[in-house]
Parts: C-alpha cells; structure tokens; sequence
C-alpha cells in the first residue's frame, strides 16, 4: 500500500489553499516550528513568497479542481489540510454558485479522495455553520448564545436569503466527513475557527485586489484613504476576534496530536476578545491614530449604512458568535493568549508598515 512506497508519508504534510491569510501562516510555522515537509497548493502565491525558496517546502500551482494534479501528492501525505475557500460574505449572496462550488461541491472530492487513500483530514470549517443564535430567536436558556461544537443547532435563514448558501457549503462538507468518518474510517478533525485576524488577512481593495473583503480589510482600507468607517446597521452585531498565532498554535497541536482530535469537531476561537463591530471600528481608529499621529483627527469617521446597501439583496447577519472553547483546552492544552487590543495593534502595525507611505502621499 501506498505507506510502503512513500516511507516519508507521516513527515509529509499537504496545505491545500496555503496561498491564503491562514494557510500562509500556517506553512510558515509548521516550516519554523517542525520537521514537517510541506507541500502548499494554491492558484495564487503572492501571500507566500517569503516562503517559496525554504527547505522542506514545495509549491505546486493548482486548482482544488485538479484532482490528476493533486492525487499524487495526497498519496504522498500522511496529512492533509484543507483551507481552500471563498470566505468573504460579499460574495455570498452576489456570486452564490461560485461559493457553493469552491465551498461544498468543490471540496467533496478531496474529502473522498482523502478516504480513498487513506490519509488523514484537517478540515477548515467556518464559525458561520452555526448561523444565527438560538438566543437572536427568542430562547432565553441561559448560556443559549454560548457555540458548542455537538450541542448548538445550526440555524440559517430562508432560501432566498443567499448569505447562507456559504455555511450551508460548509455544513454540507462536515456531514459529508463525518459520513466518511463513520462509514469509510477516514481519520479527521474539524476546524470552526472564529474570526480570525492579523497580517496578510484578505485584501485591499483597489491596492491589491477588488470587491468587499472582511471586516477588517474593510476598515483598514477606510482608515488608510481616509473613508468612512461603515458599520453595517450600525455596527450592532458581536464578534470574538482570534489572533492569528493563537489559532496556528492551536492548528499545530491538532496536526501533532492525531490520537487526542480524530473524529471530533473543534471551535477556534477567543470569546474573551468579544466586541460589537462599532466598538472594533472605535479601537481601530484610535490606535490608527497612534500609529499616525500627525493625521488630522477629523480624518476618521465612522458612520453607519444599511445592510442592503452596503451587500445587496439576500445579505442578512450573524447576530453574534462566541465559541465554547472547552474542547480545545482539554484536548490540546491551549487557550488564546491574544487580547483584543494587542491583537489589533500588531495587525494594524504591519498593515501601517507595508500600506502607510500610500496614505502618507496621499495626503494624510
Ligand atoms: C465571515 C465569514 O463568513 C466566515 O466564514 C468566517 O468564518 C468569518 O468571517 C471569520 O472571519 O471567521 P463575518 O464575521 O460575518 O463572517 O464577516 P465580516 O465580513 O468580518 O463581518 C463581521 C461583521 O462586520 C458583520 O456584522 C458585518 O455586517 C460587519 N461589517 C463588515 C461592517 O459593519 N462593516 C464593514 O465594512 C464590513
């Protein structure tokens, strides 16, 4: 079996999508922090370019479509980790068959793949399959807002309420691995992380992509060309942002510790970082400021617009979304080490490194 002709097999891991915000971080720590060898596959490699010429790492250009591409490499694998997704809610109600495909149809072959030849699954799932919180309905049981990975429904919105085709992709693709798990013994874990920031997170628009990426892209773009802040309907919803190194660490141990996360389901996520999203814009603009102190203060505003008008039809929130991370502590010994406020400032500090002259010239 294919264990005897690929003796590497357990030291060779897959990062599919590692082109992305998590999956570049991702490679550059298992390169630092393990003997791993690393093979990413990405259609894109400008977030991981520092990482093209390292020992241990080869970069293979292909599409999650690809399957004659990626099947040698799966058999080469005793990992593989699946990160490939379309992920940024702008998307979700205008380009709703490209989200379902890359997010669900798209990715159910890779998990059959996975089963076929035996190697083990790492699946990045997404906070959003929980939807909205028993809580925004109505049930008062206390703790009700509270995500657990086994016990929480997963409620999503009507049909023609497109937002969810996304979540709907996701939990398609965890079903479909837990059928596998159960029925055809493939050996996985299940990632939902929780808004996950830092460096490298999306992209700007107009510098160096186009359309609506996440949140913060959103207002580190507003604050580097001097545009209002825009909270969608007034910034009322809750988030519990995750810095980046907390959730890699997190994804180091899953990745180490196969006997502890097989078969199970893991929030990623730091519910003592919860903020509604006007108090995130609030934070953002006042270490901006610091980090500009010579920027007029009338520069920054922060104003609120309609959910429709800024994402169009079909677009409706996640009211809030705070993981119960006791599984991660007790299963990997980890707890989010990130607060808020730090966790903004080293993001904000790079962000105003590499995109600052830009609004220096521009006259800020
Ligand atoms: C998104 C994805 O859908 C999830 O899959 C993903 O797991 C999650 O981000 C994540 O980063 O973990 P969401 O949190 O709704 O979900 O995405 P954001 O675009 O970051 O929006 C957060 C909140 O900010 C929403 O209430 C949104 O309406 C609001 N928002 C966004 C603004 O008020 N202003 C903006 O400019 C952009």
């Amino acid at each position: 079996m294919s264990k005897d002709r690929f003796p590497e097999r357990a030291k060779t891991i897959t990062i599919i999508g590692c082109g992305g915000f998590i999956g570049s971080h991702l490679c550059g720590r298992l390169l630092d922090a393990t003997a791993m060898r690393v093979i990413g596959v990405d259609i894109a490699s400008a977030k991981i370019e520092h990482l093209l010429g390292r020992e241990r790492f080869v970069f293979t250009r292909a599409d999650l479509h690809d399957l004659d591409s990626l099947r040698p490499l799966f058999k080469r694998s005793g990992t593989v980790v699946l990160l490939a997704a379309l992920c940024n809610p702008a998307l979700y109600n205008t380009k709703p068959l490209e989200v379902m495909d890359v997010n669900g149809l798209g990715t159910i072959p890779l998990v059959s793949l996975c089963a076929e030849i035996g190697a083990r699954l790492v699946y990045f799932s997404t906070s959003e399959v929980y939807g909205r919180t028993a809580a925004s309905l109505g049930c008062r049981k206390r703790g009700g807002f509270l995500l657990r990975e086994d016990e929480s429904p997963l409620i999503v919105g009507p049909v023609n309420a497109q937002r969810w085709s996304y979540a709907c992709a996701k939990q398609l693709v965890e079903r479909y691995i837990y059928a596998c798990g159960r029925e055809r013994k493939l050996a996985y874990t299940i990632v939902r992380p929780f808004n996950v920031i830092g460096p490298r997170m999306d992209f700007l628009p107009g510098i160096d992509g186009s359309g609506v990426p996440r949140v913060l892209a959103c207002f580190v773009s507003a604050l580097l060309r001097g545009t209002p802040l825009k909270l969608v309907d007034g910034g009322k919803s809750r988030r519990c942002f995750t810095y980046i190194d907390d959730a890699v660490d997190a994804c180091l141990k899953i990745v180490a510790r196969p006997g502890r996360t097989n078969g199970t389901i893991i929030n990623l996520g730091n519910p003592a970082n919860e903020t509604t999203i006007a108090g995130l814009a609030a934070l953002m603009v006042d270490l901006w400021r610091q980090l500009s102190p010579r920027t007029r203060a009338a520069r920054y505003t922060i104003r609120s617009v309609p959910a429709a008008e800024f994402y169009g039809r079909g677009y409706e929130d996640c009211d809030r979304r705070m993981p119960d991370i006791t599984r991660a502590r007790r299963l990997l010994g980890w707890e989010p080490a990130t607060g808020l406020r730090d966790a903004l400032e080293k993001t904000l500090r790079w962000y105003h490194e590499r995109y600052g002259q830009s609004a220096t010239r521009a006259g800020t």
